[in-house]
C-alpha cells in the first residue's frame, strides 16, 4: 500500500503476462524514440516514415504526435512552461505504457525543455530511450512555415512561439543527430534509415535471447 503522488492507499497490481512475453510474441523491443526539433523542422515526417519502415520490416509502432495529442488527451493544455511540461510528462508517461507493451512508440513533439525531456529519460531504463534531435536551422524552418505559424509568430499575432519568442534547448547527450550536410537535408527515408539502422544495432527488432 502506498502513496503515490496525490493518490493515496494505491497498490500496484502485476498482471500473470509479462513484458518479455510480449517482446518474444512481437519477436522485438519496445523502446521510446523521442524526436525533438522546433516546429517544422520536420519530426512529424520523420516519425511517419520510422514508422512506415518499421512496418515494412513487421516490427509494431505507435506514433505519440504532439499536435495530434492536443486533439485529445492534452486538449486542456496550452503552451506556456508548465503546460509544455506536463504536456511532455503525460506523453511520456504514455510512451512508457507502449514500451511496456513492448511496441517501438515514437513521440514527436517539440519538447523544448531539456529537463522535461531528461524527466521522461529518467522513466525508463537508460537505453530504452532514444533521443532524436532534428537539428535544423531556424531560418530553415521558419523558410517551410507548414503551418504558417512563424510568420503569425513574427508578426507579433501568436504569441510565445518556440524558436521566435520563446526557448528551444537543443539536446546535450542525444543518440541520433538529424543535420543538413553542406546544405542540404537527406530525405525523410534516408533520415529514417539512421534510425531504424540504430534500433536493428542495438538489437530492439529481435525479443531478447
Ligand atoms: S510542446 O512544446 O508542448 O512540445 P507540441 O509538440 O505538443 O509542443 O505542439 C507543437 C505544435 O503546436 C506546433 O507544431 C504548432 O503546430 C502548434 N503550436 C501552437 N502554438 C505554439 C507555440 N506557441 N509554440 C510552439 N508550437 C505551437
Amino acid at each position: 500500500m502506498s502513496t503515490v503522488g496525490n493518490s493515496t492507499n494505491i497498490f500496484w497490481h502485476e498482471c500473470p503476462v509479462g513484458k518479455a512475453e510480449r517482446q518474444k510474441l512481437l519477436n522485438q523491443q519496445g523502446c521510446v524514440v523521442w524526436i525533438t526539433g522546433l516546429s517544422g523542422s520536420g519530426k512529424s515526417t520523420l516519425a511517419c516514415s520510422i514508422g512506415r519502415e518499421l512496418h515494412t520490416r513487421g516490427k509494431l509502432s505507435y506514433i505519440l504526435d504532439g499536435d495530434n495529442l492536443r486533439h485529445g488527451l492534452n486538449k486542456n493544455l496550452g503552451f506556456s512552461p508548465d503546460d509544455r511540461t506536463e504536456n511532455i510528462r503525460r506523453v511520456g508517461e504514455v510512451a512508457k505504457l507502449f514500451a511496456d507493451a513492448g511496441i517501438i512508440c515514437i513521440a514527436s513533439l517539440i519538447s523544448p525543455y531539456r529537463k522535461d525531456r531528461d524527466a521522461c529519460r529518467a522513466m525508463l531504463p537508460d537505453s530504452n530511450f532514444i533521443e532524436v534531435f532534428m537539428n535544423m536551422p531556424l531560418e530553415l524552418c521558419e523558410e517551410r512555415d507548414p503551418k504558417g505559424l512563424y510568420k503569425l509568430a513574427r508578426a507579433g499575432k501568436l504569441k510565445g512561439f518556440t524558436g521566435i519568442d520563446d526557448p528551444y534547448e537543443s539536446p546535450l547527450n542525444c543518440e541520433i543527430e538529424i543535420q543538413e550536410k553542406e546544405g542540404t537535408c537527406s530525405t525523410p527515408s534516408e533520415m529514417a534509415g539512421q534510425v531504424v539502422c540504430y534500433l536493428e544495432d542495438k538489437g530492439f527488432l529481435e525479443a531478447n535471447k
